[in-house]
């Protein structure tokens, strides 16, 4: 039987979540791709009963110099040092996972050069969308298209904060309040609502379908901080509502894009993606419109992301 090792970088939320599938889904894992996939190291700074304390470490080379470790599972989150250690271990022959967002939307280019100059795999699939399988559609079954446009609603917090606010009719100070309270804000909800979230993961998605890294910070953002009951509700006399939409144009090779709150038509299939889901909307030249959808956040639904990373790599073992 072939085996993958895996040592975690953070198993906060999602490096959790994924440790929690590989462990529970093991066998089934093992049945569909021949491999026996083991988490054999954790780096987090603090105890955690939640896991065997055999496999804790407050020392990064422990996961990143052990040659038994074939896959890092990259999810600190932030760009240093996570940056750094996802480059060490690619040059140390590693394939590396991750869900940073922020990390690969810093150094893109980066990135995916020290993989390919070390023959490595480096996969990022969970850092759009959370569960949704967006970059691998774009990569693998849509890729005989030109891609004309994308329109995402990309960040959950925002997606829920604009949902109550449409439907309830509060306000946007006293929804994020409500949001935080019930998990799906930050207690600093800065890089969400000022639309930063979003733009990082628009940068990963015009690189990938229009083969062209525009840096996060080159991106014109806007956040729903400013967003009123009155916009809302001019928008809803035009048979529209508002969404914070992450969207990027290719024409006359060209490409446009931005990160602002959008009104959209409520016959457009995104008017209908509420509360904390996330939808992306791709236009391509062969296919037409697709829409992929679903949970963008949470331990789980992003860990399936990861875990369907490490199972490409399982794969082509
Ligand atoms: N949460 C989501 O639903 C979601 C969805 C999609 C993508 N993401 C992305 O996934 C990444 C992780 O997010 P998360 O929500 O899982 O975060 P989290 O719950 O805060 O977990 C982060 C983990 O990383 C550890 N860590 C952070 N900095 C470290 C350092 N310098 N050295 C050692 N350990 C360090 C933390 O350890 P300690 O416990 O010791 O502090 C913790 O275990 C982020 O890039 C985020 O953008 C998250």
């Amino acid at each position: 039987m072939k085996k993958l090792t895996v040592g975690i970088l953070g198993p906060g939320t999602v490096g959790g979540g994924a440790y929690q599938i590989l462990v529970n889904n093991h066998d089934l894992i093992q049945k569909r791709t021949g491999v026996s996939i083991e988490v054999v190291k954790l780096l987090t700074r603090r105890p955690r009963s939640e896991y065997p304390a055999d496999l804790l470490t407050d020392d990064p080379d422990e996961i990143l110099n052990d040659p038994n470790v074939d896959v890092v599972i990259e999810t600190m989150g932030g760009i240093q040092p996570a940056t750094s250690f996802m480059i060490q271990a690619m040059k140390k022959g590693k394939h590396v996972v991750t869900a940073n967002k922020a990390a690969v939307a810093a150094s893109y280019e980066e990135l995916v050069m020290t993989a390919s100059e070390n023959g490595v795999k480096f996969l990022f699939e969970a850092s759009v969308g959370g569960g949704i399988p967006v970059l691998t559609s774009i990569q693998n079954p849509l890729s005989g298209n030109n891609f004309t446009e994308v329109m995402g609603i990309l960040n959950g917090t925002t997606n829920y904060i604009l949902t109550k606010m449409t439907e309830d009719g509060a306000d946007y100070e006293n929804v994020l309040k409500d949001a935080q309270a019930r998990g799906f804000a930050e207690a600093d909800p800065t890089a969400d609502v000022e639309g930063i979230d979003a733009a990082n993961k628009l940068s990963i998605l015009i690189a990938l379908l229009f083969g062209k890294y525009i840096a996060p910070s080159d991106i014109p953002t806007k956040g729903i901080s400013h967003v009123t009951g009155q916009d809302i509700a001019e928008a809803a006399d035009e048979n529209c509502i508002i969404k914070l939409i992450a969207h990027a144009v290719l024409k006359d090779g060209k490409i446009s894009c931005s990160v602002a709150p959008e009104k959209v038509p409520i016959s457009h299939p995104l008017a209908g993606v509420s509360n904390e889901f996330n939808a992306v909307y791709i236009t391509g030249d062969m296919v037409g419109e697709v829409m992929l959808y679903g949970k963008g956040a949470g331990a789980l639904p992003t860990g399936s992301a990861i875990v369907g990373d490490i199972i490409d790599i399982a794969k082509n073992l």
